[in-house]
Formats: C-alpha cells, structure tokens, sequence
C-alpha cells in the first residue's frame, strides 16, 4: 500500500496536511496502521471503509496529527503576550474581557499557558477569556481531562507547576482557576464557517500548523487568521511560519522569538520573494527534543524548527560564547555581522555542524540557493541527522524539481525522528 494518491488527497482535503511537506512515509504509516485496524486485506478494501464511516475517517485523521506540544513552548511569546495584553486592557479602557485564541491548542498545553501567563500578569479571570480549539477529538479531551504527565514540562523554567498544579498518581493536575479561564472545543481551521459569526480575537495563537500545508493552503488559512484577528490585535505563529506574513501585509511586532505579528491594513504588502529586503529574525535554537521531521514544500528562508543546543564541549566557553553571539545576531536580523561571527568560529574553532546550518540559512535568506545547498551539506557532513539541515536541503532540492532527492531525506529525517522517539521512551 505504498504511495497511495487517494489517501494523500484526503488527508490534503480535511486537514490541509500536505504530502511533500510530511513527506510520504508518515501517512503511509498511518495509513498501514489503520488498515491493519480495521483488519482491510487490500488498500481498495481499506478506501472502501473510509469511504464508508465518518469513525474512520477521525481514526485516520488522529493517526497522522502531530500532537506534540508542552506548557510555555517558546517562552517569551507568553512574556510578550502578558506585556501586549496589559496594554490593551489599558487601550479599550478595560470595558470588556479580552479574547485569545489558540487554534491548534492540541491537548491544552499552549491554551493554558495563555492564562497562567496572563494570571501571573496581574490580570483578574474576569478580564480574559482564552478558547482553544483542535481538529483532534481525542486531543481536546485529554486537554479538558488537564491531567498532565512530564514530557508536558519541559523548559528550563518550570516554577509555574507548583503554583498552578497538584500532583496526582505519576501526573499534575491543572487547577480549577486556570481551567475556567479557557474552554477547548473540536474545530477545523479549514472549515470554511469557522467562527464565522464570532467577534475577533485581541490575540490569536496559530502554532506548529502551516508547516504541514502547502503554500496554497497556507496562503487561505492566513487568510482566516487576519480575518479571525482583531485589527489592533496579534497573531503568533511558529518559529517556520514567518515568510509568508509580511506578504499579506502583516507586519513583525520586532520582538526576537515571540514569532508575532500586528495587522497593519495600511501598509502595502511586501512583494513577493524580497528576503534581504526586511530582515526577520532567525529563531534562536533552544534545546527540545527532536521533534517530527517536516520539509515545507516551498523554501522558506528564515524556517527553522528548534532544536537541541549546538554540541560544543562543555568546557569550551569561548565556543559556546561565540555560538550564542551567532544566534544573538541571527535573531537580530544582523545576517552580516552573524555570517561574519560564524566565520571567525569555523577559523578558530573545530567546525560543528550548527555553524554550517546557520550559513546555509543565512545564505538561503540572501538569495544564495546553491551557496545554502553547500552549507547544508557540510552541516549533514558533520552530523547526518541535524534535523533543521536535512529539512532545508530537502526544502531547497524541492524547489529546485529534486523530488527524488528531497524524499530520500525526508525519509532520512524521519528515520532520524524515530530512532529519537524510541531513544525517548526508554
Ligand atoms: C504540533 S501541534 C501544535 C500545538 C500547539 N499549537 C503548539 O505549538 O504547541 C499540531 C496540532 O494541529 C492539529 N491540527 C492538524 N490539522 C488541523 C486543522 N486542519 N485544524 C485544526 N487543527 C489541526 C493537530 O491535531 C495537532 O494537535
């Protein structure tokens, strides 16, 4: 049952999930999983089920969503939300409660982190209201369940679980105060009457979604998000969905790794690819574990999941002083001066992959395709399973009409993603 177009479309039809952005192994996994569930002998029979029962179609839909997700997931969105929000509570003279949005909010990590941040603000319950939404039955359960174990916890920072959370059997429970704050409900951001008759948000969060779409589909769902944002409001996005936004005349707020931006209805959007005109940050990677291996489908400059700190021994100070200015200036929009600082590394210093990867970026930003495509390769020279490295290569070669190539390391990266999993759970 390999390849098979039917089940790609489907899936690209009722969630977006675009194939050559998960590449092809993980819905054929899925696929395999459910057939064999299902106990179908050949992939028509399994099409024929499908076809045949809502039920199924959900259990498919669940076998292929990522839901990984942890409190507090890129920490100073929250503290830049709690800043934004006290401000305009101040600038709509406090008459009404403000709104947020998180859609995907997943099992509930990213929607109750809203409001405990906003908690810890200063800001009284009854001036904020957070709705979380997934396409996962399952997912929204468990986040209204608010039983959470440790891979939920993963920050450096995790001070707020004593103040918000009681332990109970191997887990934590959220309290009351912080759950009544936030209601989660089943939707799907493609549906097109989604919250259509709801005010808009002061805050929407769309998080770790558009990387799983293609361009077409990203370019309508951002759509809805500007439409689903208040014009004074703000939308934060993930570290790789950036690109786009400047084009649909949505503008950074300029904060580094908050990944947010205003509405700015006034200003004409950006043209299409201009990468060295506006320079956006680079997300500075924080250590996380390895998550799922996605490569967009178009380039995307400034993508960069986040990933596990750069190995630089320990006892190497002015290594790690040197990688930690690199990202500074990354993060900065200084591409110069980081290009700059990461030579001084490479003559100085054994080369690690991560300096390669961050040439690579910086050169993709400038425009530089070929010039990125060799640093992505002396980065996966380095360290074969650099998961950011083999994302971007793919995304290039794709780009580029490589399909062949761009799967063999999709498939490379989701190997990678596995053998991660499993190094996990033990
Ligand atoms: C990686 S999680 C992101 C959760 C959270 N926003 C974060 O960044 O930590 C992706 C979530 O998107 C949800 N999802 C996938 N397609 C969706 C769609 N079309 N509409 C709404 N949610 C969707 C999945 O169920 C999954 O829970």
């Amino acid at each position: 049952m390999n390849s098979d177009q039917r089940f790609f479309d489907f899936l690209k039809e009722r969630i977006g999930l675009d194939v050559t952005s998960v590449g092809p192994a993980i819905i054929e996994r899925a696929v395999r999983q459910r057939s064999v569930a299902s106990q179908a002998q050949t992939a028509d029979e399994y099409w024929r089920t499908l076809q045949g029962s809502g039920d199924e179609q959900q259990a498919l839909i669940e076998a292929v969503i990522v839901p990984e997700t942890w409190f507090f997931r890129y920490p100073e969105s929250f503290a830049t939300l709690a800043k934004l929000a006290t401000q305009r509570l101040a600038d709509i003279n406090h008459l009404r409660a403000l709104r947020i949005l998180s859609l995907p909010c997943s099992t509930g990590e990213e929607p109750y982190s809203i409001a405990m941040a906003l908690l810890d603000a200063g800001l009284k319950p009854h001036q904020f209201k957070v709705e979380g939404m997934d396409v996962s039955p399952l997912s929204v359960e468990k986040a209204r369940c608010a039983l959470y174990g440790k891979n939920s916890f993963r920050g450096q920072d995790i001070a707020f679980r004593d103040r918000y959370f009681t332990a109970e059997n191997d887990g934590y429970r959220l309290s009351g105060r912080v759950l009544e704050q936030v209601r989660v409900q089943v939707g799907n951001l493609l549906d097109p009457v989604l919250l259509a008759n709801e005010p808009p948000y002061d805050f929407v969060f769309c998080r770790n979604l558009l990387i799983y779409f293609d361009l077409p589909t990203q370019k309508q769902v951002f759509e809805v998000l500007k439409h689903l944002t208040h014009v004074d409001g703000v939308l934060f996005i993930g570290p790789a969905e950036g690109s786009l936004l400047g084009r649909l005349g949505m503008r950074s707020i300029g904060i580094p790794q908050s990944f947010a931006f205003s509405r700015q209805n006034t200003v004409t959007p950006e043209p299409l690819p201009t990468f060295a005109a506006t320079p956006m940050p680079i997300p500075l990677p924080v250590p996380q574990p390895v998550r799922h291996a996605v490569t967009p489908a178009t380039r995307r400059p400034f993508a960069s999941v986040a990933r596990a700190a750069p190995t630089v021994k320990a006892e190497n100070t002015d290594a790690g002083a040197l990688l930690a200015t690199i990202a500074t200036l990354a993060n900065e929009g200084k591409s110069a001066e980081a290009r700059a600082a990461c030579e001084r590394y490479l003559r100085s210093h054994e080369p690690v992959a991560q300096v390669f990867y961050w040439l690579g970026l910086l050169s993709d930003v400038a425009g530089n395709a070929l010039e990125a495509q060799g640093f992505y390769r002396k980065a996966l020279y380095l360290e074969p399973q650099h998961p950011d490295a083999l994302m971007h290569l793919a995304a290039l070669l794709q780009s580029q009409g490589d399909t062949v190539g761009a799967r063999r390391l999709q498939d490379r990266a989701a190997r990678s993603e596995r053998a991660a999993e499993s190094e996990r759970k033990r």
